[in-house]
C-alpha cells in the first residue's frame, strides 16, 4: 500500500474481512480467549496471592486494556491495513510510527515460540487423556507431565503439529478461516468450561477456592504484582503488538466499536473467572498447592479430575477446551505476520502463512528445548528461553507498544477523524465516545509508564 490517496477510501483491491458483526465478535474473542485465560491466568493467580491479583488484573483490564482494545480497533478499521502499514500511513509524514507494527510481528514471533510449546503439551495431554478414559488405565501423573515436557522429540512432534493446523487455517483466509471456525468454537469452550465449573464447585471444602480467587488481601499487592496484573492484561486482550488493529481492519463498518470491545473484554474476563473457578475449588479441596507454577494445569488437574467420579471423562473435556480456545488465540498470532507480508503485494497469503510458520516454529524449538536437558542451561538474564520469550513479550513489548499506540490514538490522529470512526454504526456521538477517548489519551498511557518505570525500579510506589 504505497498510494496515499487511497488511504481514506481503503485499498483497492478489494480485501477479505469478517462478514457479519456476529461473526466479527467471535473472532475478536477468539484471539482473546486462550491458553491466557485457561493456563496463565490460574497459574499467574496462584503465584501472585489470589484474589488481590485478580483485583488488580481487573483494573487493568478496565482502564487499560478496554481503552487500547478501542484504539486498536480504530486504528485498523480507519486504515483497513495490516498492523506494518497501518501504522506506517495512519499520521500523515510520520512513516515511523511503523516500529509499532514491527515489534508486533517480532512479539507474535515471541509469543508463538512458547505459546505453541504449551499448545503441544495441550494436544498431547488431549490425546493422553483420551486414551486413558478409553482404556481406563490409570491418571496423568507429575511424572508423566515432566517426561512430556522435558522431553525433545515428542513436545517439538507436538508444536510443530499445532503449528501446521493453525497455519492450514490461517491460509484459508480471514472469513474462510478465521470467521467460520471461531464462530463455531466459542459456544463450545463455554458449554465444557460451564460443566468443568459445575464439577469442581460441587466438591467438598470447593469454597476455598473460591475465596482464595475472590476474597483479596491486598498487602500481597507489591509492584511485581501490578506489573503482572497489566502484562496479563495486554496478553489476555491481545494488546500492544498489531493483534487487534490487524482485525479491527476487518471489522465490517456496522460493528459499534466500543460496545463491541466491551462485550468482548468482559466475556473474555468471564471465561478467565470460570476457568479460575474450574480450578482453584478442587485445588484447596484435595489440598494442592495453588502456587505451583505453569504446570498447575498439567499436574493438578489430572490429579483432581481422577479422584471424582467420571474424573477421566472431566479431563478429557478440560484439555479439549484448552485445545480449542489456544486454537483461536494462535489463529490470530499468526495472522500479524501473515496478513503483513502477504499486503506487501509480492508474496501469496498462504505462502506468508507458510512463511510465518516456519519463523515460529524455528524459535518455538528454543523454547520447547529449553524445558528440557538438552538448552536448560542456557541462560539469558538468569531466564531460560521459554521464560524470556514470556518476559519480554508480555511484560515489555506489548506494555511499550500499548503506549506508542496509546499516543498515536490520542496525540497524533485528529481528535474529529478518531470519533468519527468510532461513531461509524450510530446515528450521533454516544455519550461514552469522549470518555474512552480520554482514557486512551491520558488514563492509559500514564499508568503504564508508571507501571513500567515502578517495576524498573526508577520510580518508587
Ligand atoms: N490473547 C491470547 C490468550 O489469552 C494470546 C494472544 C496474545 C493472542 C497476543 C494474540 C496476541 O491466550
Amino acid at each position: 500500500m504505497k498510494n496515499n490517496e487511497n488511504l481514506s477510501t481503503g485499498p483497492a483491491v478489494q480485501r477479505d474481512g469478517f462478514r457479519s458483526v456476529l461473526g466479527a465478535f467471535t473472532a475478536t474473542l477468539g484471539s482473546a480467549v486462550g491458553l491466557g485465560n485457561i493456563w496463565k491466568f490460574p497459574y499467574l493467580t496462584g503465584v501472585n496471592g489470589g484474589a488481590a491479583f485478580v483485583f488488580a488484573y481487573l483494573i487493568c483490564v478496565a482502564v487499560v486494556g478496554l481503552p487500547l482494545l478501542v484504539a486498536e480497533h480504530v486504528i485498523g478499521r480507519r486504515m483497513r491495513l495490516n498492523a506494518v502499514h497501518a501504522y506506517e500511513n495512519v499520521v500523515p509524514n510520520e512513516r515511523a510510527w511503523s516500529l509499532i507494527g514491527f515489534a508486533g510481528v517480532l512479539a507474535a514471533v515471541l509469543i508463538m515460540a512458547f505459546y505453541t510449546d504449551i499448545a503441544g503439551w495441550v494436544f498431547a495431554y488431549v490425546a493422553k487423556s483420551v486414551a486413558a478414559f478409553a482404556t481406563g488405565s490409570g491418571p496423568l501423573t507429575k511424572e508423566s507431565f515432566a517426561s512430556l515436557a522435558g522431553g525433545s522429540l515428542e513436545p517439538l512432534a507436538w508444536q510443530a503439529g499445532v503449528i501446521a493446523l493453525v497455519t492450514v487455517v490461517i491460509a484459508a483466509g480471514v472469513s474462510r478461516g478465521i470467521e467460520k471456525v471461531t464462530k463455531f468454537l466459542m459456544p463450545v469452550l463455554l458449554g465444557l468450561l460451564i460443566l468443568c465449573d459445575i464439577r469442581a464447585l460441587s466438591l467438598p471444602g470447593a469454597f476455598k477456592g473460591v475465596s482464595f480467587l475472590f476474597a483479596p488481601d491486598f498487602s500481597k499487592i507489591t509492584g511485581g504484582v501490578i506489573l503482572a496484573a497489566l502484562g496479563l492484561s495486554f496478553f489476555k486482550l491481545s494488546l500492544g503488538m498489531g493483534t487487534m488493529t490487524t482485525y479491527g481492519s476487518y471489522l465490517p463498518d456496522g460493528t459499534r466499536i466500543v460496545p463491541n470491545a466491551t462485550r468482548v473484554a468482559l466475556a473474555d474476563t468471564v471465561v478467565s473467572l470460570l476457568a479460575g473457578l474450574a480450578v482453584f475449588p478442587a485445588v484447596f479441596a484435595f489440598g494442592f498447592e495453588p502456587s505451583a507454577g505453569p504446570s498447575l494445569l498439567f499436574i493438578s488437574v489430572p490429579m483432581i479430575f481422577s479422584k471424582m467420579p467420571l474424573g477421566g471423562l472431566f479431563t478429557s473435556l478440560f484439555f479439549i477446551l484448552a485445545a480449542i480456545a489456544a486454537v483461536g488465540a494462535m489463529i490470530s498470532l499468526i495472522e500479524v505476520p501473515t496478513a503483513w507480508m502477504s499486503e506487501k503485494g509480492r508474496i501469496k497469503r498462504p505462502v506468508a502463512a507458510v512463511i510465518s510458520g516456519a519463523v515460529m516454529l524455528l524459535l518455538g524449538v528454543l523454547a520447547t528445548l529449553s524445558q528440557g536437558p538438552i538448552l536448560s542451561n542456557v541462560k539469558i538474564f538468569g531466564k531460560n528461553f521459554f521464560d524470556v520469550f514470556d518476559f519480554a513479550s508480555s511484560n515489555v513489548l506489548l506494555p511499550i507498544g500499548g503506549v506508542a499506540i496509546a499516543i498515536v490514538a490520542g496525540w497524533r490522529l485528529a481528535r474529529k477523524e478518531f470519533i468519527a470512526e468510532l461513531d461509524k454504526g450510530y446515528g450521533k456521538t454516544p455519550w461514552y465516545s469522549k470518555t474512552i477517548y480520554a482514557f486512551i489519551k491520558f488514563v492509559a498511557p500514564v499508568l503504564i509508564v508508571v507501571i513500567l518505570l515502578n517495576s524498573l525500579g526508577l520510580l518508587k510506589l
